[in-house]
């Protein structure tokens, strides 16, 4: 008897063999695999940088395997364009993510999402209602407030010749922005729990858990991580449902309340019931959380990378003030509507972005149906990763890639909109950032404001080409080491 359940067994796992095999007989090539582990042991604390030298050996379309999970890695503007144009609805799904399915409420968010009507629905109304222009010019006055703030901080630093944690005041910055635009208060207002949490929020979205590599473990909880995660996901639940509470006693105290932040605007869309689908707190809750992890370190890490450049090349920083002083003349405060006058600002905010696409391999992506793509198969639920970062060091693309030339775009049609495969910070397609326009407004204002008012020197006598420009890999891949620098006050005698 137990031999036939042997023959049984063993017959099953073969067809399994099989079938597996058949499938993915036709994948990209890439490198040899490792049992059970696949190509771990290929990568150390910078995924996207290992991934760029394996590409260059294997190809601009490569299979890579994490564990036992097979991703295919784009690595050249073709090959971006084949996911994120030509088969755009294909790949513009997102794979599990346990941490995400936890916390973002089973991943019914638009971040992580999975492809179909829910998330088209979300994503319009995110488009049209949260992240438009007309929304996003009534938090102009909150953004100019907020980098005054740092302003008079900073020229208060410059007087005392401190060296500032530029980073820490960029990270600052930027999270009060973000929260009083979507929750109507300062960061530094709100508890600490919540500030714990979402740091906590975006590690755990940012480490793939064992379960999502060795998908035969996901009912085991080995490390505890899936207690952990239930955990965050209450204390942000508990957290976002005070804050939608605190919404509807003051609406309800006082009708006339002028600011109108992101909470407002989609308790407004619940109430009305005008939702095309089904809406309520949850949804409103996971959006909510979306737009805060979303707009918090991406602007703030941006502007990092950009004034490190500068500050390692000062002709690119003097050529940058020059174009500012022309504008901004003697005021000193940089308005956001004479922003789109400034064509060598907006060639530095460019090449940061090649150099420096915060998401480097973009979000994942996930294929809804079998697709075949440049002469390879691709079953069904294929994970996808753009390595966005080698597509902005291709040598095929870009002369002498590694140096920061601002002037490599002049009289170039090249843009980051999404429309040019060679430069995608934000993505291309159905999936691309629909924060886009709000994330460059704040990237060009801040880096603006900061490089017209002051002058920076590095401290303790370091000289520009001594800036450590090492990465730290994650959900943003910010600098590994905090940016250090002493300002200088420039605009007393203007
Ligand atoms: C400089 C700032 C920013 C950069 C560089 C950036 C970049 C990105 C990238 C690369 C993606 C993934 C695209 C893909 O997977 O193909 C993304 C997605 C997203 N971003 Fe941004 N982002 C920025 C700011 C913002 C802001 C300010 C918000 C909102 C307040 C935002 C909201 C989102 C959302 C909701 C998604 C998910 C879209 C979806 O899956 O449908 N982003 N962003």
């Amino acid at each position: 008897m137990t031999s036939i359940w042997l023959v049984a067994l063993a017959s099953v796992a073969i067809i399994f063999l099989v079938k597996e095999f058949i499938k993915r007989r036709k994948l990209p090539p890439g490198p040899i695999r490792l049992p059970l582990i696949g190509n771990l042991h290929m990568f150390g604390e910078n995924l996207h940088q290992d991934l760029y030298k394996i590409a260059k050996k294997h190809g601009p379309i490569m299979t890579i395997y994490f564990g036992l999970i097979p991703t295919i890695v784009a690595s050249s503007p073709y090959a971006a364009q084949q996911f994120l144009k030509d088969h755009d609805q294909i790949f513009a799904s997102r794979p599990y993510h346990a941490a995400c399915y936890y916390i973002f409420y089973k991943q019914r968010n638009l971040i992580m999402g999975k492809y179909g009507p829910y998330w088209r629905h979300m994503r319009k109304l995110c488009t049209l209602q949260l992240l438009n222009n007309v929304k996003i010019n009534s938090f102009q006055s909150m953004r100019k407030q907020e980098v005054q703030i740092l302003v008079n901080f900073l020229i208060k630093a410059a007087s005392n010749r401190d060296v500032v944690d530029l980073s820490a005041k960029l990270a600052s910055l930027s999270a009060n922005m973000a929260c009083l635009m979507v929750i109507g208060k300062k960061y530094n207002n709100v508890d600490g729990d919540f500030k714990d949490m979402i740091q906590q929020t975006s590690h755990m979205a940012a480490t793939p858990n064992l379960a999502e590599l060795f998908p035969f473990l996901r009912f085991i909880d080995f490390q505890g991580s899936v207690l952990r995660m239930k955990q965050i996901a209450e204390s942000c639940d508990e957290f976002l449902e005070n804050v939608i509470d605190e919404h509807t006693r003051q609406y309800s105290s006082d009708q006339s309340k002028t600011s109108i932040d992101m909470v407002d605007t989609l308790m407004e869309i619940m109430q009305s019931g005008e939702a095309e689908f089904e809406f309520d707190r949850r949804h409103v809750k996971a959006i909510l959380l979306d737009l805060l992890v979303a707009s918090m370190d991406t602007s703030s890490t941006s502007i990092e990378w950009i004034l490190s450049e500068l500050l390692k090349h000062p002709n690119v920083m003097k050529k940058l003030q020059s174009e500012l002083d022309n504008v901004f003349d003697q005021k000193g405060i940089v308005e956001e509507k004479d922003l789109k006058n400034l064509d060598y600002l907006n060639m530095v905010i460019k090449e940061g972005f090649r150099l420096h696409p915060v998401a480097p391999l973009l979000l994942p992506h996930e294929s809804i149906e079998d697709c075949t793509l440049d002469g390879f198969q691709m079953p069904k639920g294929s994970r996808v990763l753009v390595n966005v970062w080698a597509i902005g060091r291709d040598p095929d693309v870009w002369r002498e890639p590694e140096k920061f030339i601002p002037e490599r775009f002049v009289e170039s049609t090249i843009d980051v909109r999404g429309q040019n495969f060679q430069l995608l910070p934000f993505g291309s397609g159905r999936r691309s950032c629909p924060g886009l326009q709000l994330g460059l407004t704040i990237v060009h204002l801040v880096v603006a404001q900061l490089v017209h008012s002051f002058d920076w020197e590095l401290p303790n006598g370091m000289m520009p080409n001594d800036i450590n420009m090492t990465e730290k890999f994650g959900l943003v891949t910010a600098r590994a080491l905090p940016l250090m620098a002493i300002p200088i006050y420039r605009l007393h005698n203007k």
